[in-house]
């Protein structure tokens, strides 16, 4: 038995965000509330001061690259999972641009194994959730069998990295994925419309004389996609949303009553194309970094639920990919680790409430996967996360656990750290 003492309980799912003790017993959650852990004493009873702590329901990251099977030079499963559990996550969805590409049951089944073989006697690993391609080696043309993705542990299916540009793949894709109520997640791009394009398409890129990406070319795609899914009837999500425009589109589609959703990356929510000035090609992602007004439009519908979700987009790349031209870097940043840190300095700013924040980084994300999780109450599972909004620490090298380091807080000192993640009621990280 675990007893977490005199914690701030945050739990999303019923509203509650006050100080409280959570009992774990028999890797679910027990009890909740002032003074359940009082008068608990016995050997197998560990008790633990979390008083100035957030006890939240363990974090859950919708989109990951973990990049194995193939590039394991970059991350694996193991260190992904690792970076994960020390960045509060619980569970994460690992998209499938692999090599190869995950497109097949096979290769479904390896990633879920490799996770499970992540567990070891001294500490459990995080839950890994494929999304399966929706078409063959993500070409666009040939859509993959859904089905059997799904049976293989499959929670979703998506081109991620790349768009399904065709619209009448799109619309069977849609209406195979809807027949047994699979999610598919659009990496919503008009490939036409950014061909050679290195960052987001204004004055920064004008400046620099980089070919800019404009936020229509995302445009175009959310609004077919919105199309085709009330068409459809499909579940679909909007992957790494940074357009205004998008959100404006996203804002009415919801309003009508459509079956939609979307994520938003840590960087969209903080940053804009004014840090790629100095052609940091640590700042070089995809979607491009934007203007002030998509941030704020972006912290504006996270805040009033149009964006459902926080999901890091965590794309590790190794130092040979990011150090070189701006031209030939490979775009993505790291994320698993720093969001939090990230998010709370968005909090202390009143961008949004400390229970906004949870509900968006774990009882959403749930929901749009549908998995269990997501909530502290008493039978759920102890998926659960111990952070201390206040503890100061600097990015480097030996405090992240990931294999790469492409994330422009390297060697920054952020505040807020996870002191302690719960997979099912076992240790998967603890701050030493
Ligand atoms: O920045 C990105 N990196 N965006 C994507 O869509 C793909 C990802 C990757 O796989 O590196």
């Amino acid at each position: 038995m675990l007893v977490l003492r005199n914690g701030r309980v945050l739990d999303p799912s019923r509203g509650l965000d006050e100080e409280a003790d959570v009992v774990i017993e028999d890797g679910r959650i027990a009890r909740v509330g002032r003074g359940a852990g009082e008068g608990l004493t016995g050997e197998r009873v560990e008790v633990r001061d979390v008083k100035g702590c957030w006890v939240v329901p363990g974090l859950v990251d919708l989109h990951v690259h973990f990049r194995e099977p193939g590039q394991e030079y970059k991350e694996d499963i193991t260190s992904g999972l690792r970076a994960a559990a020390a960045g509060g996550f619980t569970q994460v969805c690992a998209m499938p641009n692999t090599k190869p590409v995950n497109d097949n049951r096979a290769i479904t089944e390896a990633m879920v194994a490799r996770a499970a073989s992540a567990n070891t006697a001294a500490r459990s690993a995080p839950r890994l959730h494929p999304f399966g391609a929706i078409t063959k080696g993500l070409e666009g043309a040939e859509l993959t069998e859904m089905a059997d993705l799904q049976a293989a542990g499959a929670v979703g299916v998506s081109d991620d990295g790349r768009c399904v540009m065709n619209a009448a793949v799109m619309r069977r894709a849609l209406e195979y994925a809807r027949t047994f109520d699979l999610l598919v997640s659009q990496h919503c791009e008009d490939h036409d419309l950014t061909a050679g394009a290195l960052m987001h398409e204004g004055a920064v890129s004008t400046k620099l004389g980089l070919r800019g990406w404009p936020r229509v070319a995302e445009d175009v795609i959310v609004a077919r996609d919105l199309l085709l899914a009330e068409l459809t009837g499909a579940r679909y999500h909007v992957a790494h949303l940074s357009s205004k425009v998008a959100v404006r589109l996203l804002r009415e589609a919801k309003s009508r009553g459509i079956r939609v959703s979307a994520e938003v990356t840590p960087h969209h929510l903080t940053m804009t194309h004014e840090s790629v000035l100095g052609y940091d090609t640590v700042c070089k992602v995809n979607p491009p970094l934007r203007e002030d007004e998509d941030v704020e439009a972006l912290q504006e519908a996270l805040r009033d639920g149009t964006i459902d979700c926080i999901a890091t987009d965590h794309a590790p790349h190794s130092t040979l990919e990011k150090d070189c031209e701006f031209s030939a870097a490979l775009p993505g940043m790291i994320g698993v680790e720093t969001v939090l840190p990230a998010m709370l300095e968005l909090v202390r700013r009143g961008v949004f409430t400390p229970l906004r924040l949870i509900e968006a980084l774990s009882t959403a994300p749930v929901k749009v996967a549908r998995l269990e999780g997501g909530s502290l109450v008493v039978g759920a599972r102890a998926d659960l996360t111990v952070i201390d909004p206040e503890a100061r620490w600097t990015v480097t090298k030996s405090t992240l656990h990931s294999k790469s380091q492409n994330t422009p807080l390297l060697g920054r000192q952020v505040q807020g750290r996870v002191r302690l993640t719960l997979v099912g009621g076992s240790l998967a990280h603890e701050l030493s």
